[in-house]
């Protein structure tokens, strides 16, 4: 099978390298290859394997300066969504993409599932939002799918809050905005499980369970057994530009409907990738 990556060198499309390079004929492209804001070089690139799947794990993903380069998050997040999306459509290839848990309002006093309304708070969400409408709208074999609080081999909480307990005796991180970390070696599974299927469509995809922030950082000192005290912050005393979520957790539910969910309790993908990735950290 032929695969072709796009965001190859971010924090998810090298963990797809490392668990696809041994099974499948791989194409991988960062910017510095394939810009996918660019069109005609998109579908150049397309054409030229025509490859059986593409997967989108390129994104503008800083939040924070997302508010401040408006077009540079829309042009990367939805217009290079919607070209990958009309390129697999004419050389028939399938299209996973990746989207967030921001694209929701967090109002829901339950977890999202995959049909509930869009209402984004920041520009990153509604780029990402508006990337997920383009792929609709072009229709074709795609699969979407949403993840949260993301980390693997890359910048990441997990890293920030092992780098910081070397640094300082406590740790101030918010606790009353709820979500679910998910580890990429777990994002991999669920992307390879969806992509070998025709079930296509809109697919949650995080580690099963939700936490605050707080209680993320909380776990993470426990199991890497760092002393580092953790305090509890509210959202309104750690002011940012971009508004979050105050609950972005999300049912898996349609990967459990369609026999396809692998994704484990959160807390123990993080003793997975503490154990295995953050030994030399
Ligand atoms: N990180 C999270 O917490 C989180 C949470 C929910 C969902 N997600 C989604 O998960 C996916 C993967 O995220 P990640 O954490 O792996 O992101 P990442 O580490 O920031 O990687 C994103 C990659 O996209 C590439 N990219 C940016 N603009 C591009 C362009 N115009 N053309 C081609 N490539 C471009 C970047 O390349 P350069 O470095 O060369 O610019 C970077 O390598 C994204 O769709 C993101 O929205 C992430």
């Amino acid at each position: 099978m032929k695969i072709f990556v796009v965001g190859a060198n971010g924090q998810l499309g090298r963990e797809i390298k490392r668990q696809f390079q041994d099974k499948y004929e791989l194409f991988l492209h960062g910017t510095d290859t394939l810009n996918i804001t660019n069109s005609d070089a998109v579908d150049t690139a397309i054409a030229k394997v025509k490859p059986d799947v593409v997967i989108n794990a390129a994104a503008y993903t800083n939040v924070e300066k997302a508010e401040e380069d408006c077009d540079n998050a829309f042009q990367v997040n939805a217009i290079g969504a919607e070209n990958l999306a009309t390129s697999c459509k004419k050389h028939d290839s399938k299209l996973v993409h990746i989207s967030t848990d921001y694209v929701f309002d967090g109002t829901k006093d339950k977890p999202y599932e995959e049909f509930d309304l869009h209402n984004p708070l920041s520009i990153y969400g509604r780029s990402k939002s508006l990337g997920e409408k383009l792929i609709e709208q072009v229709g074709g074999k795609y699969f979407i799918l949403r993840t949260s609080w993301l980390y693997g081999d890359g910048n990441n909480f997990v890293r920030t809050m092992l780098r910081l307990s070397r640094e300082k005796s406590e740790i101030s991180v918010v606790g009353d905005q709820y979500g679910t970390p998910t580890y990429t070696k777990d994002l991999c599974w669920a992307i390879e499980k969806a992509m070998c299927t025709t079930f296509y469509g809109v697919y949650h995809a995080s580690n099963e369970g939700s936490c605050s922030w707080y209680e993320f950082a909380k776990e993470i000192m426990t199991a890497a057994k760092c002393k580092t005290i953790i305090k509890s912050l509210t959202t309104a005393e750690y002011p940012v530009k971009a508004k979050r979520p105050m609950n972005s957790v999300m049912e898996n539910r349609m990967l459990k409907l369609r026999g396809l969910n692998t994704m484990r309790p959160w807390q123990e993908a993080l003793k997975d990738y503490l154990e295995h990735e953050c030994q030399q950290l």
